[in-house]
């Protein structure tokens, strides 16, 4: 199985690397320490004061960060972070070991970032926690070098916060464990049927009015009498907020995606401002979960002002380059009867109601492209035609990826089979209430992205995958690390290790070890035994 690589191949380092050589002897880290930085990067030398912080946890070890000019010979002694004059791999770098210097060379500013962090799983566990590492005593890391860049561009983690709500200080330590295992993109799930989450300035009743609603329902909610627990419940980040978590995101390298769900799962837009809706409404905000009728009527010239309205603030707030306009789950009932939506299918020539939603999101892809960005979709986007540039985010099964990648479009696999956290990870007699499904950590790690019959050139537009946090039953922040942990770090080796060296049982043995670090962060992870 090991063919290729020398030395141990093994590392404690989740998601394990591409190469690893391990040496005899070890670095001590002890007493007045230097750390060189090159160049003048900000977020580099952000990322060396990080490093310095955690590293001065350990009693006795003082680091002082020093600029050293990128060509310039490079210091014998200390801890050096550089960048390599010859990027090999974007994301990639090497972490370089000896008894008198350790080395992390990015191939980019992530690559280094990369290499910290696996650094830091090199540490003692202790060192996450400030008062942990005062009893830590002479702490070495031993001698190796790594080779390490990722398998996928695009390693996801979503999360709903539609359904329930969770407050600025949450998503950013969600953020920080996704960044300790090399996961680069997170998809923020902003509006729902059941909510409305972002401030947007130009329609205010948005928040006022559709980040709230009047009860939630008890239990499941797969069919009547539905219960509810007569309690209001809400929330929505202000515009600030947002910028405060594009921003945290990006010194983790991460890239927020915003999703603003169109046509359907608009119940909270439509209560707001009920001409958006084919009947006029009146509309609540949802309290119960499922799919529901009222969408965002595609007769109405209203619709497609506002929501051109809605992402150009968008925009504004999200550098990424995709935008994620849903498209998923939108029943065609009140199109079928309204006569603003009919006159759009014979004006334009549609041949139903399919092509009327096709229509719906080629327009806001167009929009969007004059704003140089690009749209995500879920698979629905390929009834009634894909529109020209999108890509596509298949969930309800890989198939839906293979369609979309063999007609020429980028993918990202999302499959609900590999990829979908808010499933049962065990015997459901011993869990608390899910949606149901069945997706255990093993399942997670089987996964792989390409699938086998993908053509080589095919297989190109497979970006990478994401696991899905749907929260109807994560009620609180504890609930949702519960059933995003540990099966979030099994997905990340998915996307970050050569698969010919990914191995579940190895893998297990290197997590058990790692689950202490998560320990000490506090993290409310499922335990399997
Ligand atoms: C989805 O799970 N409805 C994308
Ligand atoms: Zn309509």
């Amino acid at each position: 199985m090991h063919t290729g690589f020398s030395g141990h191949v093994r590392s404690s380092i989740i998601p394990e690397p591409v190469s690893v050589e391990n040496r005899r002897g070890s670095f001590a880290f002890g007493g007045q320490m230097d750390l060189f930085v090159a160049g003048g990067d900000v977020l580099l030398k952000d990322h060396a004061l990080w490093l310095k912080e955690m590293l001065e946890r350990i009693p006795g070890v003082y680091i002082q960060v020093r600029q050293f000019q990128q060509g310039q010979s490079l210091p014998p002694r200390g801890i050096v972070l550089a960048l390599a004059d010859q990027p090999y791999r974007a994301e990639g770098y090497v972490l370089d070991i000896t008894s008198r210097r350790v080395m992390i060379t990015g191939d980019d500013v992530a690559g280094v970032f990369y290499g910290i962090q696996s650094l830091r799983q090199l540490l003692p566990p202790a060192l996450e926690d400030v008062q942990q590492s005062s009893s830590l005593r002479n702490v070495r890391v031993s001698n190796t070098r790594i080779e390490d860049y990722p398998a996928f561009a695009y390693r996801g983690l979503h999360l709903d916060v539609g359904r329930h709500f969770f407050d600025v200080e949450f998503v950013k330590r969600y953020l920080d464990l996704m960044a300790l295992h090399k996961m680069n993109t997170f998809h923020w799930h902003l509006t729902e049927d059941q909510g409305w989450r972002i401030e947007i300035k130009r329609y205010p009743l948005l928040t006022e009015t559709g980040a709230w609603r009047k009860e939630t329902l008890v239990g499941h909610g797969s069919r009547p009498p539905f219960r509810f627990d007569g309690t209001p419940y809400g929330g929505f980040y202000t515009q600030d907020q947002i910028r405060e978590v594009v921003a945290y995101a990006a010194r983790l390298h991460i890239t927020v995606i915003p999703e603003i769900e169109m046509p359907g799962h608009a119940l909270a837009a439509l209560a707001a401002y009920p001409h958006l809706g084919c009947t006029g409404g009146p509309y609540e905000v949802a309290t119960r979960w499922g799919i529901f009728d009222d969408v965002f009527c595609a007769g109405s010239e209203e619709t497609f002002l506002f929501l051109e309205n809605v992402l150009e603030e968008v925009v504004e707030l999200f550098p990424s380059q995709y935008i994620h306009i849903g498209g998923d789950e939108c029943p065609k009932t009140r199109w079928k009867e309204c006569s603003a939506c009919q006159n759009r299918i014979r004006q334009e020539g549609l041949a139903d109601e399919y092509e009327l939603q096709s229509y719906f999101i080629r327009r806001i892809e167009k929009f969007l492209q004059t704003k140089d960005r690009r749209i995500i979709g879920w698979d629905e986007i390929l009834e009634g035609g894909l529109a020209p540039n999108a890509t596509v985010m298949a969930w309800r099964g890989v198939r839906k990826g293979i369609e979309a990648a063999r007609m020429g479009h980028d993918v990202i696999m999302s499959p609900v089979g590999h990829c979908y956290f808010d499933y049962y990870q065990a015997d459901p007699e011993t869990q608390p209430l899910a949606i149901g499904g069945y997706l255990p950590l093993s399942r997670v790690y089987e996964f792989n992205p390409i699938p086998e019959e993908l053509s080589a050139r095919d297989a190109k537009h497979i970006l990478g995958a994401q696991g899905n946090v749907w929260t109807e039953y994560m009620p609180t922040p504890e609930h949702v690390e519960y059933m995003a942990y540990p099966r979030a770090i099994a997905l990340a080796e998915v996307l970050w290790t050569p698969r010919r060296k990914q191995n579940f049982d190895e893998f297990r043995t290197r997590l058990h070890l790692h689950l202490q670090r998560l320990d000490i962060l506090g993290v409310n992870y499922f335990r399997s035994e």
